[in-house]
């Protein structure tokens, strides 16, 4: 199938793009590691030995990143609605976050052990129409901070994507409502053009 002229400038663009040739120099399955990284040095998000979920983890990239950070003493759960090639030491879900089968999954694998960290990527496919693809990156993030809620130790922190735009305010105040702190990152790595924005919560309050 001959390609359109947009979908040759992503390819073009994609090509030439900085992250994504250090990704695959240094073995990482997407450019979207180096935006955690980019949060992880600036907000100090990781350690070793914490437990840590990643909601929407394919193809990997910030699972990767998180195992190697958390050390063997960690424990990464992933989960995403696309297969993930394994990863050593991160244990992996696949099914669709919007369904309880798929939430009682998790919590089942949890084994009520309380998680430090959640971390959600999340980004459901685009429909091209943009009050539907909000309503759905909304929906996915209100059911994210539901349950980082549910699983979050106190004093536990979510790292999450947003997209600006209708439900962003209100998504912003149950943040702080939910946290101590809370910030917002948009990493190098994000790019501009994109609404994508990352919040910050730390200091769950319980
Ligand atoms: C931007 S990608 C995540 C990239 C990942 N953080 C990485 O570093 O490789 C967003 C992911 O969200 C997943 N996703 C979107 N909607 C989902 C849903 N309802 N349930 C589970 N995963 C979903 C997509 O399949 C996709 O893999």
């Amino acid at each position: 199938m001959p390609r359109t002229k947009s979908s040759q400038r992503w390819l073009d663009r994609h090509v030439k793009d900085p992250y994504v040739k250090r990704a695959r120099k240094e073995g990482s399955r997407s450019r979207a590691a180096y935006k955690l990284e980019e949060i992880d040095q600036r907000d100090r998000l990781l350690r070793a030995g914490m437990t840590v979920v990643d909601l929407g983890a394919a193809p990997g990239s910030w699972s990767q990143y998180v195992k190697n950070r958390v050390g063997p003493s960690g424990r990464v759960l992933a989960m995403d609605i696309l297969p993930m090639e394994p990863i050593v030491g991160v244990e992996f879900i696949q099914g669709d976050f919007t369904e309880t089968a798929v939430l009682d999954l998790l919590r089942k694998q949890l084994a009520a052990q309380s998680v430090d960290l959640v971390i959600s990527d999340l980004a459901p496919n685009i429909t091209g129409v943009p009050s539907v693809d909000q309503a759905r990156c909304m929906t996915v993030a209100e059911l994210a901070l539901d349950f980082a809620h549910e699983v979050l130790k106190p004093d536990g922190a979510l790292l999450i994507k947003i997209f600006q735009g209708a439900g962003f305010q209100e998504f912003h105040r149950r943040m702080q409502s939910c946290f101590a702190k809370l910030v917002t990152r948009k990493p190098q790595a994000s790019r501009t053009e994109s609404s994508e924005i990352y919040l910050l919560g730390k200091g769950f309050k319980a």
